[in-house]
């Protein structure tokens, strides 16, 4: 204990501990409605045909293992500007797009984060109230101020859309604002189109440096539908970043699939940025993986592989839409002077119930139902066999 004893012992993460914990639980009917991850009716992570199709080429063409340049693969960032943008976007076919594939989108967050701070000393960190607890905790940890603009309506469990705009409207120049393109993680409640052209003028006229966050593309409306703020910000000409994932669209979590991209006003100005972002690459880890490359690469560009994957995050969706339904109704049956409309509204794969902490520990210690303790459910977790279970509890739990 001499050289290490003054250490502070890690209290966990918030989200990954309790992930940890469920899988210590020994109950057989424990339901683990933690963690982001996507699991299918039978409670299983799947493994997409697309992605096993992919890595079927990958192995029998097995070339040498190089290392990948410090800013990824080649094929796998012109696909992802395509996927974000669209592959006739201006800003892409200018080339003012600087993109780097990451070690997920935490490694492409970190990566901008540390960007940050060496480029724009001064800039503070805006994140909506709430938001993913690892944000606050990875811009802190490069050194950035972080502040929140108010964001979730929890009389309505909607969004305090003009609160958030008149916050952001009064924060000083260059800050900035950390925004989730979809799907918003933790309460499922999103702007809508209208809201994010309302936006952009006050991002604009304070000269915010918005922070694109897309981690769960195709989980709220569609592949395409879930990339249109981020071509709103691009076309309306925009300076931004944008860190996006694979892990939950193609179901690759450990694989570390990610990237980020940093919207410029030029191609002179994107070649410096991706300059200075691969030094801190460098600094960082080196180079990105070169196994997620090959997967989405070639589920991005190869058509059947694409068109195969497109079907697949539709299902993915389609099945979280139907396990919100059921929810609801077994909720609104059991608990009919009480409104549970947000289920539906809400998007994507979280959804923000309202339950207390003491109410959460409740449902994981008497039920074994595991949500995260402020309250957020991901109802990717839940199935055809276990979602009865799930209201029932939760409604013995409000009371
Ligand atoms: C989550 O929010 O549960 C996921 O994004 C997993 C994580 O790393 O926290």
């Amino acid at each position: 204990m001499k050289t290490f004893g003054h250490l502070d012992p890690y209290a966990g993460d918030p989200i990954l501990s309790l992930n940890e914990a469920f899988q210590k639980d020994p109950r057989g009917d424990k339901i683990n409605l933690s963690i982001g991850i996507y699991f299918d009716d039978a409670g299983r992570i799947p493994v997409l045909a697309c992605v096993r199709d992919a890595e079927a080429q990958m192995l029998a063409e097995s070339g040498p293992k190089s290392y990948l340049p410090i800013e990824g693969s080649a094929p796998m960032r012109s696909a992802v500007q395509q996927l974000l943008f669209g592959a006739d976007h201006e800003a892409v076919t200018r080339g003012r797009i600087a993109t780097l594939q990451t070690v997920g989108s935490s490694g492409g967050l970190k990566v901008g984060a540390d960007f940050l701070k060496r480029w724009f000393p001064d800039s503070g960190v805006w994140v909506s109230d709430p938001t993913w607890d690892n944000h606050r905790a990875m811009f802190e940890g490069a050194g950035i101020t972080v502040g929140t603009y108010p964001y979730y309506d929890a009389a309505t469990g909607g969004l305090k859309f003009d609160a958030m705009l008149q916050a952001l409207a009064a924060l000083p120049r260059r800050s900035v604002v950390l925004l989730h393109a979809c799907c918003h993680n933790p309460t499922g409640v999103d702007l809508t189109a209208a809201q994010w052209q309302q936006l952009v003028p006050v991002l604009r006229e304070r000269e915010l440096l918005p922070y694109l966050d897309l981690a769960y593309q195709g989980y709220g409306d569609g592949i395409e539908q879930d990339a249109q703020a981020v071509r709103e910000l691009a076309s309306a000409g925009l300076t931004f970043f944008i860190a996006n994932s694979f892990s939950k669209s193609m179901s690759v979590y450990g694989e570390r699939a990610g990237a980020l991209s940093v919207v410029c006003d030029s191609r002179e100005e994107a070649d410096l940025v991706l300059g200075q972002m691969k030094a801190t690459v460098r600094r960082n880890y080196s180079s990105p993986a070169i196994h997620a490359a090959g997967i989405v690469s070639r589920v991005l560009t190869e058509p059947a592989l694409r068109a195969a994957w497109v079907g697949d995050v539709d299902a993915m969706r389609e099945r979280i839409k139907a396990m919100r339904r059921s929810l609801h109704g077994v909720l609104s049956a059991k608990r009919p002077g009480r409104d549970f409309g947000y289920f539906l509204s809400q998007r994507g794969m979280f959804s923000y119930t309202g339950m207390t902490p003491q109410q959460v520990d409740r449902l994981r210690d008497e039920f074994g139902v595991y949500l995260v303790r402020s309250g957020r459910m991901c109802v990717a977790g839940l199935n055809t066999g276990n979602v009865e279970r799930t209201a029932a509890a939760m409604a013995e739990v409000l009371g």
